[in-house]
């Protein structure tokens, strides 16, 4: 009996990632996918908790689910990723209407959990870190005529950011075989995939355990690949970004001009503070490194605002680097307390209204090099990968540049699929440019 499922994702790209295994899970299982909640007999929320706002927003939503199951009887609720892995006594607790509480090292039981579920009623909390890969073999459920995808190189952090809840709830670092990897981006390359996206809390912490390639070689074996012809990454630790993976930027073409380094902090008392393990000026040589390599590349980053300790001094010099490297776009959050960090037993977080200034002081200028950056693209001819039609007009086609810059532009010919085409900019937006195809 062919049953349906809704699943909603939070939180990043890993949990994007996962949530395409489970579709393939539960497609061996006869559960087609729908668009909406009314027409589900199972949802399942895959969470995320690497702030207080995020995890509010999961508890608001699996609240949310009491009447949808009251509904109508058989209807299954189910609650996986990182605050599932975090919470799960809790959730069990708090929300009796949830079938299922599963763990990020337990997705591949999720079959059998969902069998006990439908046969006998069963609620199950499966959170046991068990070092579990074999969801690995999983491969993700991808769209029909997706270009670009993205692949799991790696799983867990052992990095203990001061502030960070993630290697609680991923578990320890582990590299995912070179060969593995290697045979899905083959596989996807056949299905018309033209760009990667490989993805890891740490991926240049990749392949250091014996026996294990490392990140750079990694990158080689992946650009030898026949259909693959852009690749990028994250996330990129700026501690542990080594020169021969700086230097590929300039030799191999197939590796995007664009790398997400997130600095966190400017001032080097808060980056020491958080346990980072690099100073500013360490950061900002990475940074010239890298634009040596490939004059033209972007940088984007993340910056936490607010983390205990950090006066307005500290905070300039945040600004400071913002105004040095001038990123093309960034993430800022203000510091969230979580549970069983180092970084919660910390006091003197800025207050409320301190933080808020901050972030809207990161928000401000960092529009402004946003829209310089796009700006600067008006008149050059770009080469545009192909993603879908614009959602602005039909006769108009959306696609990214290899620097990551989202276009909207007239083409000669509709007729998408995967087509790279070169398209002349003549206006900038404020986070996407537009132009028509030469
Ligand atoms: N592994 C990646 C990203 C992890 S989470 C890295 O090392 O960069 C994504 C971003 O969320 C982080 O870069 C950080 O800016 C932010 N973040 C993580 N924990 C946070 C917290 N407790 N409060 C506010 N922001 C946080
Ligand atoms: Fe969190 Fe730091 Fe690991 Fe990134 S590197 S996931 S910020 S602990
Ligand atoms: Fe959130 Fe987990 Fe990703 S906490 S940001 S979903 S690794």
């Amino acid at each position: 009996m062919v049953r349906h499922v809704f699943i909603e994702t939070f939180g990043c790209q890993m949990n994007e990632v996962d949530s395409g295994r489970i579709l393939a899970l539960l497609g061996d299982m006869a559960y087609v996918p729908v668009p909406t909640r009314d027409e589900a007999d199972l949802i399942l929320l895959n969470t995320c908790s690497i702030r207080e706002k995020a995890s509010h927003k999961v508890y608001s939503a699996i609240g949310a689910l009491r009447g949808w199951k009251r509904h109508s009887k058989g209807r299954l609720i189910a609650v996986g990723g990182c605050l599932a892995q975090e919470a799960g006594e809790e959730i069990r607790r708090r929300a009796p209407h949830v079938d299922i509480v599963f763990g990020t090292h337990n997705i591949a039981s999720l079959p059998e959990m969902i069998r006990n579920a439908e046969v006998r009623r069963k609620r199950t909390v499966s959170v046991e870190m068990t070092g579990d890969t074999r969801h690995w073999d999983i491969l993700p459920y991808v769209p029909e005529g997706a270009v670009a995808t993205m692949v799991t190189i790696m799983q867990g952090c052992e990095n203990f950011c001061a502030y960070c809840i993630v290697p609680y709830v991923r578990g320890p670092e582990v590299s995912r075989p070179a060969g593995q990897i290697v045979a899905e981006i083959q596989g996807l390359s056949e299905r018309g995939v033209h760009e990667v996206l490989l993805l890891g809390q740490n991926v240049n912490s990749y392949g250091k355990k014996e026996g294990e390639i490392p990140f750079h070689q990694l990158l080689r074996r992946i650009s030898g690949i026949d259909g693959i012809d852009r690749i990028r990454f994250i996330t990129s630790h700026p501690r542990d970004l080594d020169r021969p993976t700086i230097e590929l930027f300039g030799e191999l073409e197939k590796l995007c001009p664009h790398i997400h380094l997130p600095i966190q902090a400017g001032s080097d008392r808060i980056l020491d503070a958080m346990g980072r393990g690099y100073t500013r000026k360490a950061y900002l040589a990475k940074v010239d490194a890298l634009r040596e390599q490939r004059p033209e590349i972007a940088f984007s980053t993340d910056f936490i605002v607010g983390f205990p300790g950090e006066t307005e001094d500290d905070f300039r010099r945040t600004i400071e680097v913002m105004e040095t490297v001038r990123y093309d776009y960034c993430f800022s959050f203000k510091y969230s307390p979580r549970a069983g960090t180092a970084a919660a037993l910390l006091d003197g977080a800025a207050s409320m209204a301190e933080a808020d200034e901050r972030l809207q002081r990161v928000l401000v200028l960092q529009d402004i090099h946003t829209a310089q950056r796009l700006e600067a693209m008006i008149g050059k001819t770009v080469e545009v990968l192909v993603e879908k039609p614009s959602s602005r007009d039909a006769s108009h086609l959306f696609g990214r540049t290899g620097c990551y810059k989202a276009v909207n532009f007239s083409a000669k010919e509709v007729g998408v699929g995967a087509q790279f085409r070169q398209v002349l900019v003549d206006k900038a937006g404020a986070h996407s440019l537009s132009g028509k195809e030469v």
